[in-house]
């Protein structure tokens, strides 16, 4: 968890490779969605172009047809995102017979969130975020662009949506002994030691 540009994407990449996780990012599901032109395509792009959150039954019934076809542990990028999100994820986990190990919120403060969008360049092939300013095509060779949503009004909006509809997550997980707030607001590779600590203890 974590606010627009806390880090969430950024450290699931590593995070998956050290501890063999299935990255599901339902931003990169939605996106990938909105590529492929289909008239769903075209109803998420209006709603994510603003800021604004898709609806809960369509992000849960995505959820659960890719967390139904895997058995590999996974680790959740942008979900849940509302408290329904959360609810729906429990039940979905206790008929899997499945569990949640760790929620994890990347803490960042609003004045660096414009700072780190403002300048986003996003990877088309593996959806990573450019790593220098100066780079003009991705590692992997992909080519590089800017999210509709990274325009200052959507970044505005994503964070009055966050304060409103995603903090309150926050109190959902807060005594369930899983929560954990790690500060974002450090070097990638600091956090991602933070990260790395809390979930060593629980692999
Ligand atoms: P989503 O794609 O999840 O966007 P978001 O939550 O707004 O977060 P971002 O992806 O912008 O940021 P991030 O935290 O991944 O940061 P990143 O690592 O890229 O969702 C987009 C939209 O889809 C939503 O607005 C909504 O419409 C819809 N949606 C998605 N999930 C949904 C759900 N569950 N329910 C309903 N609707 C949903 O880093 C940001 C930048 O900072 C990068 O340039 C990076 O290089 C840099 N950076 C990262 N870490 C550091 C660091 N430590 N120091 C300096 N720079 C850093
Ligand atoms: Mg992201």
């Amino acid at each position: 968890m974590g606010c627009p540009g806390a880090g969430k994407g950024t450290q699931s990449a590593r995070l998956k490779e050290v501890f063999n996780l299935k990255h599901i990012s339902t931003g990169d599901v939605l996106r990938a969605e909105i590529a492929s032109g289909s008239s769903l395509g075209q109803q998420i792009a209006g709603l994510i172009n603003q800021g604004n959150l898709v609806p809960d039954e369509l992000i849960i019934s995505m959820l659960e047809k890719l967390v139904s076809t895997t058995q590999q542990g996974l680790i959740f990028d942008g979900f849940p995102r509302t408290v329904t999100q959360a609810q729906a994820l429990d039940e979905m986990m206790m008929r899997l017979g499945r569990q949640i190990n760790a929620v994890v919120m990347i803490d960042l403060p609003e004045s660096e969130v414009v700072k780190r969008l403002s300048t986003r360049r996003l990877c088309k092939e593996c959806s990573k975020p450019a790593a220098t300013a100066t780079q003009t095509v991705c590692e992997c060779g992909g080519e590089l662009y800017v999210r509709a949503d990274d325009a200052p009004e959507s970044i505005k909006h994503r964070l009055e949506v966050y304060r409103a509809q995603t903090l309150p997550v926050k109190d959902y997980y807060k005594n369930s002994g899983k929560y954990v707030e790690i500060n974002g607001n450090q070097t990638p590779d600091e956090v991602f030691g933070d990260i790395k600590n809390v979930l060593e203890k629980i692999k």
